[in-house]
């Protein structure tokens, strides 16, 4: 009899490790894709790198830009599961000051959060430092977007390091904020590409190509910045990548040194004392040397010249970060404020030359992230999503309701064998220590445990960024 006892105390064991197990079994991940991560780093230290002291400057480069006087990351990718987002993002800030004594740059940031806390890992000269604790801040999971908006970021150990021991551990740094969009498997499609939609070389006649161009860095901070206190806008085609805009459906004829093409869309910047449209914007190069040009005001013009020469690469002709300067003629367009011959941001021309080459992506900003309501915790707003979308296993409800039977069954057996073993103990007098088999009690601290191990943080990338600055 006893043997039968602990045959069906054995099995429930087994069926209660098995339901923790089914219990423990992850939910499908998300994946994430397309996002933005905003963080200033430290409003001083931006002050300290410009002013008096340091005589330095500021450079971003891989698509980071500057919004607000902060730094905007891109292009995110990751996974959010079990209420825990880890992603990352692409793009470079580069600090230089004292004569080249300070030269940092930080590059592809990526956070670890989970609730209202969390982690910003940023690449800090090639190596992947762990920055900053965040927290204070609900990650919103709904709409189809992950996100967290302004958590305070202290500064940690490894952190204080990257600063040269000029902050300690615990120093308040800018608050970070970041979004990733829920990215959406792509339907299963069996038609073939529409020629509009493709690319299509006849001759030197090409469509589908794009140019990519950011105005000028200075003037987007202007734009953006407390004296015009503005934004801009896209349309009608133009894509925004943050740092740089995006001028699609390009068509004309292309080849190597001679190409004219003209793309459609508008870039739109207003503010205080600031309106200006760029509207479809005309390539034309002569033996490499070249003009874009654009609807300004109802009028047609050249903006910057350049000197490019497009090389095929994996079926695209393609040039990439071509320097241009300011022509006389767009003078007016900037308000006098930069002179003909003043550098502005470079040029990518990419002309596709067969149906299935691809242009290079544009930084993704995902989509605006959703306002964090601070009365809806984070958790309240994952069920709604779970509900709606269907993205949890339901063995997360299934499997604790089973677990909980056989842990209250278990206990019951276990009990009555107590029971037993001390009534044998009382009549035999033979010592034995009793089983440390769990209580009801004592279940919620497993399966707690049990939960924590699902939590599992993705493993930290070796590769360090390509540190490609301009310098
Ligand atoms: C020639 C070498 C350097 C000199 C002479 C120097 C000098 C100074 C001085 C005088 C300050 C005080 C600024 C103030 O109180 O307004 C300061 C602040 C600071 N320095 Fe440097 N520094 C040097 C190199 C570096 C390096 C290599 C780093 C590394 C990142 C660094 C990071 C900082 C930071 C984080 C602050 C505090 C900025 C703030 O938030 O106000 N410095 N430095």
């Amino acid at each position: 009899m006893p043997q039968a006892l602990a045959r069906t105390a054995g099995a429930l064991t087994a069926l209660m490790v098995a339901s923790l197990l089914l219990w423990a079994a992850p939910a499908s991940a998300d994946e994430l894709s397309g996002g933005r991560l905003d963080w200033g780093v430290k409003e001083s230290f931006r002050s300290y790198i410009t002013g008096p002291i340091a005589q330095g400057e500021v450079q971003t480069g891989d698509g980071a830009s500057t919004v607000d006087g902060e730094y905007r990351f891109h292009s995110a990718s990751g996974t959010y599961e079990d209420g825990t987002a880890v992603v990352d993002y692409q793009g470079w800030v580069y600090f230089w000051g004292h004569d080249g004594e300070l030269d940092l740059t930080f590059a592809n940031p990526s956070v670890e959060y989970s609730g209202s806390s969390g982690t910003l890992y940023v690449y800090v000269n090639g190596s992947r430092t762990d920055m900053a604790t965040l927290s204070g801040a609900s990650l919103d999971a709904s709409g189809g977007t992950v996100s967290v908006s302004g958590a305070a970021a202290t500064l940690t150990t490894n952190g204080a390091e990257a600063f040269a021991g000029y902050y300690e551990p615990g120093q308040e740094l800018d608050p970070v904020s970041f979004s990733a969009d829920v990215a959406v498997e792509p339907e299963e499609t069996t038609e073939e590409p529409t020629e509009t939609a493709s690319a299509e070389a006849a001759g030197d006649a090409v469509t589908g190509a794009v140019v990519d161009w950011g105005v000028r860095t200075s003037w987007r901070d202007y734009v953006s910045g407390d004296i015009a206190d503005g934004s801009w806008t896209v349309a009608d085609g133009a894509a925004d990548g943050g740092a740089i805009f995006r001028f699609a459906e390009g068509a004309g004829t292309a080849t190597a040194a001679d190409y004219q093409l003209a793309f459609q869309g508008t870039v739109a910047f207003t503010g205080t004392n600031v309106d200006l449209a760029i509207t479809d914007p005309v390539v034309t190069a002569a033996d490499g040397q070249g003009v874009l040009s654009a609807e300004v005001a109802g009028t047609r013009v050249d903006l910057v010249s350049f000197e490019a020469t497009l090389v095929e690469t994996d079926g695209v002709l393609l040039a990439a970060d071509v320097p241009t300067v300011l022509t006389e003629a767009a003078v007016p367009v900037f308000g006098g404020y930069y002179q003909a011959g003043d550098p502005m941001d470079p040029l990518l021309i990419a002309v596709p030359l067969t149906a299935d080459a691809a242009v290079p992506a544009l930084p993704d900003l995902g989509s605006d992230p959703v306002e964090t309501s601070e009365s809806e915790p984070a958790e309240v707003v994952d069920a709604d999503r779970a509900s709606s979308e269907g993205g949890l296993n339901p063995l997360v409800w299934i499997a604790p309701a089973a677990a909980l039977l056989v842990l209250g069954a278990a206990a019951a057996v276990v009990a009555v064998v107590q029971r037993r073993k001390h009534r044998q103990r009382e009549t035999e007098a033979t010592p034995e220590t009793a089983p440390s088999a769990g209580t009801p009690e004592d279940t919620p601290a497993e399966t707690g445990a049990a939960d924590e191990t699902v939590a599992d943080p993705a493993e930290p990338s070796p590769e360090g960024p390509e540190n490609d600055k301009e310098r």
